[in-house]
């Protein structure tokens, strides 16, 4: 029985090396400690991503290993997003929901759920969602909502950091304490915020757990994966 469990972190924010990245891997490292789990990242300002342009050529001309009309940097990540078991997203808040970067590769998904030959991909795959904001009251939950209400759409199961966190996901706040206070020294400020941390780190482990309990479940049913 294979019950290696593969777990693909997805980091949302334009800045490269900012906060909602150091979140993520706050989360990867807790993950990639438990015994059989191998993580990776992609982190999509490093990524050309181009719209869903909904031309539907992957409803009706999709074939093996040719996911999307685009030619992008998709073509490599969409064999990535099949292998995982595991989807744990982190956006930073961008006016209380996730951002432009994070929606535009999420649209791309669609490729992997109605396809012609890809369809149902993501299905049965464990969902995660974190952000990071700088304000504690300024909209961190609705942007957790923002990516779990996608991940329901394309058909992923979603975990939460249970009592760890906010009911959505994770949330790391970036200012001193969600307050706004600015520390020029600081320009990591999520790493100070040891409940979010907590959350992110509760959400790893909790997505692992699941992971294996569906694999399992899969595997004695004799489903493929
Ligand atoms: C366009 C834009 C919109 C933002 N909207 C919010 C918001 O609604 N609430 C909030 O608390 N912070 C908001 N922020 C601040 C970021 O969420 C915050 O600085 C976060 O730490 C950015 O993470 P990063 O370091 O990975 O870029 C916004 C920032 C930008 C650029």
């Amino acid at each position: 029985m294979n019950m290696e469990i593969t777990l693909l972190g997805v980091c949302g924010s334009p800045v490269k090396e900012g906060n909602t990245e150091a979140f993520l891997h706050e989360a990867l490292r807790e993950a990639g400690a438990q015994p059989g789990v191998s993580t990776s990242e992609i982190l999509l300002a490093r990524k050309k991503i181009g719209d869903c342009r909904h031309c539907n050529w992957c409803l009706v001309k999709q074939e093996k290993g040719r996911f999307c009309a685009i030619e992008d940097d998709m073509t490599e990540i969409y064999p990535r997003l099949i292998e995982a078991d595991a989807l744990l997203l982190s956006t930073p808040t961008y006016a209380g929901r996730l951002s432009g970067y994070m929606a535009t590769f999420m649209d791309r998904w669609r490729a992997l759920v109605l396809g012609k030959h890809y369809r149902g991909a993501l299905e049965g795959k464990v969902g995660g969602a974190m952000t990071v904001a700088w304000l504690r009251n300024a909209g961190p939950e609705t942007a957790l909502l923002s990516v779990v209400t996608a991940l329901l759409m394309w058909g992923v199961v979603v975990v939460t950091p249970g009592e760890s966190g906010c009911q959505f996901g994770a949330v790391g706040l970036s200012s001193s304490g969600g307050t706004g206070r600015f520390d020029p020294k600081d320009r990591l400020g999520v790493l100070q915020d040891e409940a979010g941390l907590k959350s992110a780190r509760a959400l790893a482990r909790r997505m692992v757990r699941m992971s294996r309990t569906l694999k399992a479940g899969r595997q004695a049913l004799g489903q493929s994966g």
